[in-house]
C-alpha cells in the first residue's frame, strides 16, 4: 500500500507512433529501474528475473492462461485457425505485461513489429521481451497491486469502443449461408421456436464475387428491402468485411483504390497483389490516412442499405499467396487454382506449398505514412488495428455520433477505442470454452472489452452439450454469437433436439441483459475491467490467486461454468460466502447462501449458475425476444436482502459523453 503511481516512458532508436498511448508523456531520461534493456545494432531485448511467486498478467488474445509464465509467446498477427496447446501466435498482437509480486509493474513494449515473449521458457525465473530492431516505446507503470497498474494503462490507451445496446442481444452465424432464404429460416426458426435473437451475420457468400461492400445481385436483388424486413422482425444483419479488395475494373472500390493510389505498393511503386478469397487482391494502405479515411468511407455503401453492424476479417492480412510467391514457387503445376475464384481449392492447394500466410510476403509491400515508405513487416501488427479504425472513423463521419456494432479479427492495443474483437478460428474443443474463459480478463487488461469467441466452435464438428455449455459462459461475453465453419456440422440451436433448453440458456442472456449492459458501460466509462481474475478483488488470498476458472463479473458477481463432458456439475472456490444463483429450466431462480472454501456444485446442461458475492444483489429482466423487447418495468433485484444496485442505462444508440 501507498505507492505511489508512476508511469514512465522510455525510448530506444526512433519508434513508429503507433497511436496506441493517447496520453502525453514526457520521455524519462536513462534506463528504466526494473529489469535490463539493452538496444542496439542487434535489437532490442529487456530482461528481469521473476521471483518463484510472482504471477505474469497481460498479453490479451493469446494462449494459454491467466497467469502467462512458462511459456513463450509471439506478437504476430496470425490468420492460424489451429489454436492447439503450444500455438504461440494469434491474430492479436497486445504487448502490455504485469508482474504481479512483492513489488508489482507493468511493461508496455510499443512496438508494431515482430516482438517475442519468453515468460519462464528458456529459463523458469527469466523474463525476456525481445525483437529484431531497437526502436522501441517501453512503458514502465507501478503501482499498489496488478489491478491498479491495469486501471493506470487503461488510463493512457483512451477510452474502450462502445456498442450499440442491440449487440448485446444473440447473434446467430455460420461460413455458409447463401441465399436470402438461408438468412429467413434462421430468424424464423428462432422467432417460431421463442429462441431470441438479435443479429445474424452474412459471412463472405453474401457478396458478388467476394467483392467487399457488394452484395450480390442474383440473391440480394433488392438488399435495402431485404436489410428493412429483417428489421422489421427486430433482426440487424451484420455483413463481414474483408482486408482484400478484389482487383477488377468495373468494381468501384478497386477502381478508385488504384487510381488514388490508396493501395499497398510493392518497392517499385505497383499496386502489391495477394490472392484471398476472391482471387488477387490489393490491400486498402490503412496506415495512410488519406488511405484510411478513403476505406472508412466504403462502409457508406452498406450503411446506405440500412445496416448499422460490421465485422472486420482476414485483416493480419491473410493472403493465400502473393504474386512473387506464386512465380518463385518450385511447384507451379498445381498453381493455376490461384488464378481463378477457387478459394477452397486455391487455400488448400497454397498451404502445402507454404505460400499460405507466408511472413516472407510482408517484406514485400509498403505503406505511405506521411510521405515516408515504411515496409510493411515493420508494421505488421498495425493493419488490422488499422482497418477498424478507418471503419469506425468513416462510420462516424457517415453518422455522426451513432453507434455502430464493430468488430475485427486482428489487432494492436489502441484498436480497442474503436471497436471489439472476436477470438478467430477455434475447435469444437471443450478446452476452448475454457481457453475463451481465461482470455476474457486478459483482453479486458488491453482495453478490450466488447469481445468474445465463435461460441459451440468454428473449426471441428460440435456437439449438442458442448454447444449448450458454451453458450453458458457466452450468456455473459459481451459478444454473444454462435459460428462456425462451412464444413463443420451445423450448429445452429434447431439442429439439436431440445429446443426448450436453447431457448431457456440464451434467455438468460436476456434476464442478465440489463445487469451486463450496466457492467460493460461502467468498466467503459471508468476505464475498467469487465472480467477480473479472482486476485484483482481477493489480494491476499492465495488459492483464489492460482483459481484460473472462475473470473469476477463486474462488481457483484462470480462465474465459474462447466468446461468438461460429461461432467454433472464442478468443484468452485468461494474466497468469502457468496450465493449461489442458479436460473433454472422452468424459469424459477433458485439461491443458496454458500460459505467461503470449496464446493462442489450440481449444474444440469440446461441451467446456468452464476455466484452473487456476499451483500450484494443483481437486477434481473423477465424473458424476452430481442433487446428492444426487455422490459425494464419489470426487474428484480436477486441476491442478498436488501442488496441495492446503481444500474447504468442510457439511449444505446448514441455515444455518451
Ligand atoms: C475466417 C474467419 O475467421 C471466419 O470467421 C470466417 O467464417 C471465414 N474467414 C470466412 O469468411
Amino acid at each position: 500500500m501507498g505507492v505511489a503511481s508512476v508511469i514512465e516512458k522510455y525510448v530506444f532508436g526512433e519508434p513508429f507512433e503507433t497511436g496506441a498511448v493517447v496520453a502525453r508523456i514526457e520521455t524519462a531520461a536513462g534506463l528504466p529501474a526494473v529489469g535490463t534493456v539493452t538496444a542496439d545494432r542487434n535489437g532490442f531485448r529487456f530482461t528481469c528475473t521473476m521471483a518463484p511467486k510472482d504471477i505474469v498478467y497481460g498479453l490479451g488474445e493469446a494462449n494459454r492462461g491467466i497467469n502467462k509464465r512458462g511459456y513463450e509467446y509471439v506478437s504476430c498477427c496470425t490468420d492460424d485457425g489451429r489454436h492447439s496447446e503450444d500455438v504461440r501466435q494469434l491474430y492479436g498482437a497486445h504487448n502490455f505485461l504485469v508482474i504481479a509480486g512483492k513489488k508489482p509493474v507493468g511493461l508496455f513494449f510499443d512496438y508494431p513489429g515482430v516482438l517475442r515473449f519468453d515468460i519462464g521458457y528458456k529459463r523458469q525465473d527469466i523474463l525476456e521481451v525481445s525483437c529484431d530492431t531497437a526502436d522501441m516505446a517501453l512503458y514502465v507503470i507501478e503501482g499498489e497491486s496488478a489491478y491498479d497498474i491495469v486501471k493506470q494503462f487503461r488510463k493512457i490507451i483512451g477510452r474502450s469502443y462502445i456498442p450499440p445496446k442491440f449487440a448485446f442481444g444473440y447473434g446467430q452465424s455460420r461460413y455458409g449461408y447463401k441465399t436470402a432464404d438461408d438468412f429467413r429460416e434462421v430468424v424464423q426458426k428462432h422467432r417460431e421456436a421463442g429462441v431470441p435473437l438479435d443479429m445474424v451475420y452474412m459471412d463472405i457468400d453474401y457478396m458478388e464475387r467476394f467483392k467487399d461492400f457488394v452484395p450480390a445481385p442474383e440473391i440480394f436483388p433488392d438488399f435495402p428491402a431485404f436489410v428493412s424486413e429483417l428489421r422489421a422482425r427486430d433482426i440487424h444483419l451484420v455483413p463481414i468485411v474483408d482486408a482484400g479488395i478484389k482487383t477488377k475494373e468495373g468494381y468501384s472500390v478497386s477502381d478508385e483504390g488504384k487510381e488514388k493510389g490508396y493501395f499497398c505498393k510493392r518497392a517499385d511503386g505497383s499496386d502489391f497483389e495477394a490472392a484471398v478469397w476472391p482471387g488477387w487482391t490489393n490491400f486498402p494502405d490503412v496506415l495512410n490516412p488519406e488511405a484510411r479515411a478513403w476505406f472508412g468511407g466504403q462502409y457508406g455503401l452498406l450503411t446506405a442499405c440500412g445496416i448499422d453492424g460490421f465485422w472486420n476479417d482476414m485483416n493480419e492480412p491473410a493472403m493465400f499467396c502473393s504474386r512473387e510467391g506464386l512465380a518463385e514457387a518450385e511447384n507451379r503445376e498445381a498453381l493455376d487454382t490461384a488464378e481463378q475464384e477457387a478459394p477452397l481449392v486455391m487455400a488448400e492447394g497454397l498451404r502445402w506449398l507454404k505460400l499460405f500466410n507466408n511472413p516472407e510476403d510482408y517484406k514485400r509491400f509498403y505503406h505511405n505514412v506521411n510521405g515516408k515508405l515504411v515496409r510493411h513487416d515493420q508494421v505488421h501488427n498495425l493493419y488490422g488495428y488499422n482497418i477498424t479504425r478507418g471503419a469506425s472513423e468513416g462510420l462516424s463521419k457517415l453518422e455522426p455520433g451513432k453507434r455502430f456494432l464493430l468488430f475485427s479479427r486482428a489487432s494492436y492495443i489502441g484498436a480497442h477505442r474503436y471497436g471489439g474483437i472476436w477470438t478467430g478460428d477455434n475447435h469444437s474443443w471443450w478446452s476452448h470454452i475454457l481457453l475463451n474463459l481465461k482470455m476474457l480478463p486478459s483482453l479486458n487488461m488491453c482495453g478490450f472489452l466488447y469481445v468474445g469467441a465463435d461460441l459451440g466452435g468454428f473449426n471441428a464438428d460440435t456437439t449438442r452439450d458442448l454447444l449448450l455449455r458454451w453458450l453458458a459462459l457466452g450468456v455473459f461475453t459481451p459478444l454473444m454469437r454462435n459460428h462456425s465453419g462451412n464444413d463443420t456440422r451445423r450448429q445452429e440451436f434447431y439442429q439439436f433436439e431440445g429446443p426448450e433448453d436453447f431457448r431457456h440458456v440464451i434467455g438468460v442472456r436476456y434476464r442478465l441483459l440489463p445487469y451486463l449492459y450496466s457492467e460493460y458501460m461502467k468498466a467503459a466509462l471508468h476505464d475498467d475491467m469487465m472480467f477480473k481474475p479472482l486476485a484483482f478483488e481477493y489480494p491476499d488470498d492465495e488459492i483464489a490467486a492460482r483459481t484460473e476458472d472462475h473470473l469476477l463479473l463486474g462488481s457483484e458477481v462470480m462465474i465459474a461454468p462447466v468446461y468438461v463432458q460429461n461432467a454433472c456439475g464442478r468443484y468452485v472456490y468461494l474466497p468469502e460466502e457468496m450465493m449461489l444463483v442458479k436460473f433454472l429450466p422452468d424459469g424459477t431462480i433458485s439461491q443458496e447462501v454458500m460459505p467461503r472454501g470449496v464446493h462442489y456444485i450440481e449444474v444440469g446442461l440446461n441451467e446456468v449458475p452464476l455466484f452473487i458475492r456476499n451483500g450484494k444483489g443483481i437486477p434481473v429482466a423477465d424473458p424476452a425476444q430481442s433487446v428492444p423487447e426487455l422490459d425494464l418495468s419489470t426487474l428484480k433485484m436477486i441476491g442478498y436482502e436488501n442488496a441495492s444496485y446503481d444500474r447504468y442505462d442510457d439511449d444505446g444508440v448514441t455515444i455518451p459523453e
